[in-house]
């Protein structure tokens, strides 16, 4: 690319991965796409010897998530890498999924064996069964603000339900949540792409601390739930690890507190911020699972996939990306495409959507998508049931978006009903 064809300035690049962008990063989104489906970008990460790369467009971030073999999320295979996460980390703490081996950090044929062990637990079928557990959790906390007439949304609702449903899942004691949440939201705040904030090391080290000593806890009192099961997995032999194990239960932990939350808040803001699609919403509650589907394309937690890199030098829509390269699918950018959406900028809740890539896609595609999609669809009827007359109860622009990760979320968001 040439100067003179460089439209967005590298710090509005920059802006998108450090959070600055604030809450509408779309319109950088949509000028990149005019720059091509694949552009070069300064290193997040401020390294100089190697390419970083955006894919802005739904066919070739679909190549990139789909092909491991010429895309991995291996880092630490490449000559040229540390691993992105780790350089936050303490190096002693135990081993949490930023530190050790996990799902996420590894391809074929460790991802395969992590995650068959972890599938069967998450299956469409099982999430169904879930179903009135996590209606009983939204109906206990929209009782306990009904009479208020008022609630943080975020704080009242979108937070705590898909994390008790998480903690249920994993075995998590109730007393704990508290905690994990603390930890869970300075790890998530502190780890934006090329950030390092002072304190993450330590938060890091609590969380995976905790985690060592809940494992050892339920293998002296093992119970039905998800932990126990990984434990006696753990034991058998050869399948899980000690290490793995930790990891494992942290990325669990850690995945389902910091995006369903987002769903639901910023879902909801979507919703209030285009009312006769909310008025059609409310019309008909069976639009619920759909409405769902495209507040997830539009604004869906993920605004990125975790960073692949190139294992060879390869063209990608005529860009040459040489071996080692970071490469980074936009997911809501993709999710924008004009070449796959009519009006893509506009929220429809009765859209036909052959595919978004809010879950990405490929053999790292989202564990917990069929989970989330169960809390999305009973946690927005539920709301919508017994508060119709939801309304924002500040101004619209006193709203607060936090960065977290690769996702943005709603700090707060006061509604009167
Ligand atoms: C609306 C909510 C959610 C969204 C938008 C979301 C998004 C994503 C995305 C985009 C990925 C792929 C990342 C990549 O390829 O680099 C992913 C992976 C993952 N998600 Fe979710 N997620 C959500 C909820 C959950 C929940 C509730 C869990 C449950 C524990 C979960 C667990 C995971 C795990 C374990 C992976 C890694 C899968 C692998 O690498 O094989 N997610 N998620």
């Amino acid at each position: 690319m040439k100067n003179s064809d460089r439209i967005l300035s590298d710090k509005s690049i920059l802006d998108v991965f450090s959070g600055e962008s604030g809450e509408n990063p779309f319109p950088i989104f949509a000028k990149m796409r005019t720059m091509g489906a694949v552009i070069p970008i300064p290193s997040p990460m401020g390294e100089k010897d190697r390419q970083t790369w955006m894919v802005t467009r739904m066919e070739e971030a679909m190549q990139v998530l789909k092909d491991h073999t010429q895309f991995t999320v291996d880092g630490s295979s490449m000559a040229n890498n540390s691993s992105i996460w780790q350089n936050n980390a303490d190096p002693s703490a135990p081993p949490t999924f930023l530190t050790a081996k996990s799902l996420v950090s590894v391809d074929e044929p460790d991802h395969r064996r992590l995650r068959r062990l972890v599938s069967k637990a998450f299956t469409p079928k099982y999430m169904e069964s879930l179903r009135p557990r996590v209606q009983e959790i939204a109906d206990e906390l929209l009782d306990q603000v009904q009479q208020r007439g008022e609630m943080d949304l975020v704080k009242d609702y979108a937070y705590p339900l898909p994390i008790n449903v998480i903690s249920d899942m994993l075995g998590v004691p109730q007393a704990d949540r508290t905690k994990i949440r603390g930890w869970s939201e300075a790890i998530a705040h502190g780890l934006g792409l090329g950030r390092k904030d002072p304190g993450v090391a330590e938060q890091i080290r609590a969380f995976g601390e905790y985690i060592v000593q809940l494992v050892a806890e339920k293998r002296q009192h093992p119970a039905g739930d998800l932990i126990s099961q990984l434990i006696a997995i753990e034991e058998e032999g050869d399948r899980l690890d000690e290490a793995e194990l930790i990891s494992m239960i942290s990325l669990l932990i850690f995945a389902g507190h910091e995006t369903t939350p987002n769903l639901i808040a910023t879902g909801t803001l979507m919703l209030l911020d285009h009312p006769e699609q909310l008025k059609k919403l409310k019309a008909n509650l069976n639009l619920v699972p759909a409405a769902v589907e495209e507040l997830l394309r539009f604004n869906g937690p993920s605004t990125m996939a975790g960073p692949r890199f190139a294992t060879e030098d390869i063209e990608l829509a005529g860009q040459q990306i040489k071996k080692g390269d970071m490469v980074i699918p936009v997911l809501k950018s993709a999710n924008r495409d004009e070449l796959q959406f009519t009006d893509p900028e506009e929220l429809n809740i009765t859209r036909t959507i052959k595919r978004h890539l809010a879950f990405g896609q490929g053999i790292h595609m989202c564990l917990g998508a069929p989970l989330a999609r169960v809390e999305g669809d009973i946690a927005f009827s539920t709301l919508l049931r017994r508060m119709p007359n939801l309304r924002i109860s500040v101004p619209r622009e006193d709203i607060n978006w936090h960065f977290m990760l690769s996702s943005q979320g709603l700090t707060s968001l006061p509604v009167t009903f």
